[in-house]
């Protein structure tokens, strides 16, 4: 459907290296126990991801991309609750460890950035303390070299200095002169005992400047309150890449901001992932985002994964209705696009209180069948690289009755 040109120069994932899971997640049920009803957020949710892999989770507002990412750490409150499924993580059942040793996982393993940066960050710790709180807790070991290597700087700094006041002593006048002001220069390099908090500072400091927050030395003075609503969010991701996991879950960190920040961000999270080999589920509304950052995709609709697999396959071959839907929706930039109209998917998000019967899309779907109202459809392989949840490709379709299209009045009573 679409030309895949995507550019893999940045990714060293390639199809013949041999994947090694990370995580895996079967049939994941978290629902939300309210006065209304039992709103079935994520219903039956099953994916993968392997290390060293970028997997991508979209859908349309409120299909419970979100509530799945929280149910990963165990953070969804009440009235919410997991029902049933597993969390593998590393072959660990994340659902069944007791609350301490879950605590383990949150931050040093698994990393969270949270879609509302005002409720994330500490409203009375400065920025930079808050950052440098991450390094020192995350980091230890890595700030602990840098340490040695700027202690060692440092002494070969004063070293020099030392050799320079004694040659000041024995200088020409003219001489003496040059030199007094290389003294002053180095006397500024020169720093008295460096700490570790020092150095957690200085890399918070430069994460803020990679991460495109100009200022950062006067950023890191200042409370959560003071910065701009884009600002927050850049700290937020600052501080999710600070926490150096195995797995690093970004729910849409980038919906906030303008594209050539975006841009950036994208680039040090595919960096990130290459040079520490971690991994990422990178939740985003934007079917672009996903193919420029992600190795695969699952695309999922009311509570349910629908289409799953590498990012080239899908966007190339969508197979399900609703990412065909999707992926027709994109606006395309060309004369001929301004004068068609926008291509979109009639019909309204199902109440997850109140589930569309079998195929929750069917209401929605241009080729819905009886079976569609019937039955709901498994997360089936296609072939190696795509699974899809659809009975247009079952396999026995013998049933004449099951599989004729739904008429009109069926497909009003599926939409009221
Ligand atoms: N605390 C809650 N109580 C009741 N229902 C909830 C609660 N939190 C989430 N839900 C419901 O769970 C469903 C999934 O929500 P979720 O936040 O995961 O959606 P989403 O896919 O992340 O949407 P968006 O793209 O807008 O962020 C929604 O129908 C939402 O109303
Ligand atoms: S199962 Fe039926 S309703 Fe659902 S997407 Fe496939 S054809 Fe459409
Ligand atoms: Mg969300």
């Amino acid at each position: 459907m679409i030309e895949v040109q995507k550019n893999t120069t940045n990714s060293d994932n390639s199809n013949t290296e041999e994947k090694e899971l990370l995580l895996k997640v079967k049939d994941l049920k978290t629902y939300f126990y309210t006065e209304e009803g039992v709103v079935k957020a994520v219903d039956g949710v099953s994916f993968t991801i392997n290390k060293n892999e970028i997997l991508g989770l979209v859908g349309e507002t409120g299909c419970g991309k979100s509530v799945t990412a929280l149910s990963l750490l165990r953070l969804v409150r009440s009235p919410g609750k997991i029902i049933s499924g597993q969390i593998e993580f590393e072959g660990i059942n994340l659902i069944d460890l007791p609350e301490n040793q879950m605590l383990h996982y949150r931050g040093n393993t698994i990393t969270m950035i949270f879609q509302d940066p005002m409720n994330s960050l500490n409203p009375v710790m400065k920025v930079g303390d808050q950052l440098a709180e991450v390094y020192l807790l995350h980091q230890k070991e890595y700030l602990k070299e840098e340490l040695a290597k700027a202690r060692q700087e440092n002494s070969i700094l004063k070293e020099k200095l030392k050799q320079m006041k004694s040659d000041l002593k024995n200088a020409s006048e003219e001489g003496a002169e040059t030199l007094k002001v290389q003294i002053n220069a180095l006397k500024r390099k020169v720093k008295g005992r460096i700490t570790l908090k020092d150095i957690a500072y200085r890399e918070s400091s430069q994460l803020l400047d990679r991460i495109g927050l100009p200022n950062a030395d006067s950023l890191i003075n200042r409370y959560p309150h003071e910065l701009s609503g884009g600002m927050r969010q850049r700290i937020m991701i600052a501080m999710g890449l600070a926490c150096n996991s195995k797995l690093l879950i970004c729910d849409e960190p980038t919906t906030a901001l303008d594209v050539t920040i975006q841009a950036q961000i994208l680039d040090m999270i595919r960096e990130l992932k290459n040079r520490l080999h971690n991994s990422v589920l990178f939740i985003t509304h934007s079917l672009g985002v996903i193919f420029e950052l992600c190795d695969r995709v699952a695309v999922m609709y009311s509570g349910n994964i629908v289409e799953y697999g590498t990012v080239e396959d899908i966007f190339e071959n969508p197979q399900h209705p609703y990412t065909k839907g999707l992926l027709a929706a994109i606006p395309k930039v060309t004369p001929e696009s301004r004068k068609n109209k926008l291509a979109i998917i009639k019909g309204m998000v199902p109440n997850l209180i109140y589930p569309p019967s079998g195929c929750r899309f069917h209401p929605r779907c241009p080729h819905a069948m009886k079976v569609c109202q019937e039955i709901r459809p498994d997360l089936i392989p296609l072939n190696n690289a795509v699974q899809v949840a659809c009975h247009l490709y079952d396999k026995d379709k013998s049933d004449p009755d099951l599989y004729r299209p739904l008429t009109n009045e069926e497909r009003l009573e599926a939409t009221i």
